[in-house]
């Protein structure tokens, strides 16, 4: 349905945070538990399209206990972050890609579509009311979090004629403890976390509930992430809970798995495909079996291995664990390549290197 621009409404939150209060917890954020003062929402109804969009003070959602999202699970999310640039303005990295993302999500899981341009505005919108809280530090940003839930009260299944699109955002720090640090990883192989046909290529919260047996077998064997292998024969490397994955041979090959429905095509994915072909490397979309991988890494013929996305940013794999044993990556540290693309994304994100594809988009006052 074609939709006349929405305006947004704006109701300010009595109760903000004092300028102490916020800054002390920016201090230490962690990852996605501490949250701003507002939050954006906007209604969906079958018929009427999207409607009454507005920023309102950031507080819990009242809800029918027969909304399809508790049952059904008809629910997408989108994440990305607002970083603070090297002359304090603000800034955010491809938010048409996770705005373009969000549609696809919304298609597949046959939801309502919001428009690209509204998804862009709606996180422009929150930025600009709750900016105090965008971090100044260099290893912290605000990771926003939009994302749309299935409101119908109705227990027949069957696509919901109601939606709730939201955006909520939250300071953070790195996602891994260090962020420089190589991480080690659990590669399982009695769980899949997504089959052809299936969502695996959705950012819907239900691939992420159905990662979570295997999340915690990583955690069990003292690992920060699992790796999924293909859900038909089990060995080719698809991606990890919530990263994709890279392989950096010793002749300065790049490889990663290609999008065959199953993996989640990550903006970060494909910002470091571009830049690596802009450096003139060979890369290439290529399935890559665990056994290679096992092979390659013992024969040092793999060089690097490095996981990314919009929360880890690019960190290395320094050990790779399964039911037979361990291997290491290289020394076990990050390898260079891995650690000049790192800082070249980061570069770019913060304004402070070039941005030839126009990839920072500048938050107006
Ligand atoms: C399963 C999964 N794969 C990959 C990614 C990386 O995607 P992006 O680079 O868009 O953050 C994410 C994070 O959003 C994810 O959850």
């Amino acid at each position: 349905m074609s939709q006349a621009v929405l305006d947004f409404a704006h109701h300010r939150n009595p109760n903000a945070a004092s300028d102490a209060e916020r800054a002390r917890l920016l201090e230490n954020p962690g990852f996605g538990s501490v949250f701003t003062d507002h939050m954006v929402v906007i209604n969906y109804q079958e018929g009427t399209g999207w409607h009454d969009a507005r920023v309102v003070p950031y507080g819990p959602i009242p809800m029918d206990p027969a909304s399809a999202v508790l049952h059904y699970a008809q629910e997408i999310f989108e994440g990305l972050k607002a970083y603070r640039l090297s002359d304090g303005s603000i800034g955010f990295f491809r938010p048409d890609a996770n705005a373009r993302r969000f549609r696809q999500s919304a298609e597949r899981l046959a939801m309502a579509q919001l428009p690209e341009d509204l998804f862009v505005r709606s996180i422009l919108e929150l930025v600009r009311t709750d900016a105090a809280w965008v971090p100044r530090e260099e290893t912290k940003s605000l990771y926003l979090r939009p994302f749309m839930i299935a409101t119908e009260p109705f227990l027949g299944v069957r696509p919901s004629a109601k939606y709730l699109y939201l955006v909520i955002a939250s300071p953070v720090a790195s996602y891994f403890k260090r962020a420089t640090d190589t991480v080690s990883v659990w590669v399982t192989d009695d769980h899949v976390r997504a089959a052809r046909g299936g969502t695996g290529d959705a950012k819907c919260g239900g691939n992420y509930a159905a990662s979570l047996t295997a999340q915690r077998q990583a955690y069990d064997q003292g690992c920060d992430q699992v790796v999924f292998l293909d859900a038909v024969e089990h060995r080719w490397v698809e991606e990890m809970g919530g990263m994709n994955v890279f392989f950096v041979m010793r002749d300065g090959t790049l490889l990663t798995p290609p999008l065959s429905g199953t993996i989640l095509p990550g903006v970060t994915r494909n910002s470091i495909l571009v830049l690596a072909r802009d450096r003139g490397l060979t890369v290439k979309e290529e399935l890559y079996s665990f056994d290679q991988w096992q092979e390659d890494a013992r024969s040092g013929r793999l060089a690097e291995c490095f996981a990314c996305g919009t929360a880890a940013v690019i960190t290395g794999i320094g050990k790779v664990q399964h039911k037979n044993g361990s291997f290491v990556i290289g020394n076990g540290e990050t390898g260079t390549l891995t650690g000049d693309l790192r800082e070249q994304l980061v570069g770019i994100q913060r304004g402070q290197k070039a941005d030839p594809h126009g990839w920072l988009v500048r938050l107006q006052d």
